[in-house]
């Protein structure tokens, strides 16, 4: 996908990272990983694609899965008490964002229950928050899978909730040793499909969030408004 740059590849107009950033409109994403535990591959994997989403010109809320710490979901609750803290937490800083990226283990062939148990919490929101809401799932693991199955099974619930979840994902195998020093990742083939990968959708990101200024720019420069019978020619 080209985006904004028409096709071509704006590292082979020599175009720098921060070039491109300067010529983004602004997008906002909630980025976190699903694993609460503090050495966490997903949350290294996180960190890494929050910093290129910054560099790409993207602004980052980055979370913490216990920020959205949550008891068992139970309707009696919901109903008497009403949302537990970090459910509000959660609904509030999606509701800021254009997206949402997960980073999410593996755990027997799906995603952590603690995830599943969150999305529970979220979807019993007006308006439910993960309608039309754009998100791109990434994985790490010590199999040679990346823990790819995993992202498998959360899409279902996001797409039922009606999040467009990006096509491709990122899946990242002997997570163990795949990271240098500096929380990057040892691979150059690796780390460019990541880069590439964010870059993507970020595009579609922005394409979607800005399209109707986009339109609305061009309806003015032809001097026409914008109505039903105009709109239809784009
Ligand atoms: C309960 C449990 C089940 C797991 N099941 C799988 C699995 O099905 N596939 C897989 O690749 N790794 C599996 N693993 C290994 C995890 O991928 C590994 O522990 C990983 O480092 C967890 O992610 P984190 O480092 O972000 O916490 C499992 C780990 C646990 C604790």
């Amino acid at each position: 996908m080209g985006g904004q740059f028409g096709g071509e590849n704006p590292m082979s107009l020599g175009m720098t990272d921060s070039s491109v950033g300067s010529q983004r409109e602004p997008i906002r994403f909630l980025m976190f990983s699903a694993s609460l535990r503090a050495a966490s591959l997903n949350t290294r994997l996180i960190r890494l694609a929050a910093e290129r989403i910054e560099v790409n010109g993207g602004t980052v809320d980055f979370a913490l899965m216990h920020d959205f710490d949550v008891p068992s979901f139970d309707q009696d609750v919901q109903e008497g008490e009403g949302f537990p803290a970090g459910a509000e937490a959660f609904c509030s800083r999606l509701n800021k964002t254009d997206a949402f990226v997960i980073a999410s283990p593996e755990y027997n062939a799906s995603f952590p229950g603690a995830l599943k148990n969150l999305i529970d919490w979220a979807s019993r929101y007006r308006p439910q928050p993960f309608n039309a809401r754009h998100g791109l799932l990434l994985s790490a693991s010590p199999s040679m899978v990346g823990g790819n199955r995993g992202l498998w099974s959360l899409r279902v619930p996001l797409e039922h909730l009606g999040a467009r979840v990006f096509p491709d994902m990122f899946s990242l195998a002997q997570a163990q040793q795949a990271f240098d020093g500096d929380g990057g990742l040892v691979n150059a083939q690796l780390a460019d499909r990541l880069d590439k990968t964010i870059v993507a959708f970020m595009d579609l990101v922005e394409a979607d969030t800005h399209y109707h200024c986009a339109k609305k720019a061009w309806f003015e420069y032809l001097g026409e408004p914008p109505t039903a019978e105009t709109a239809r020619e784009q």
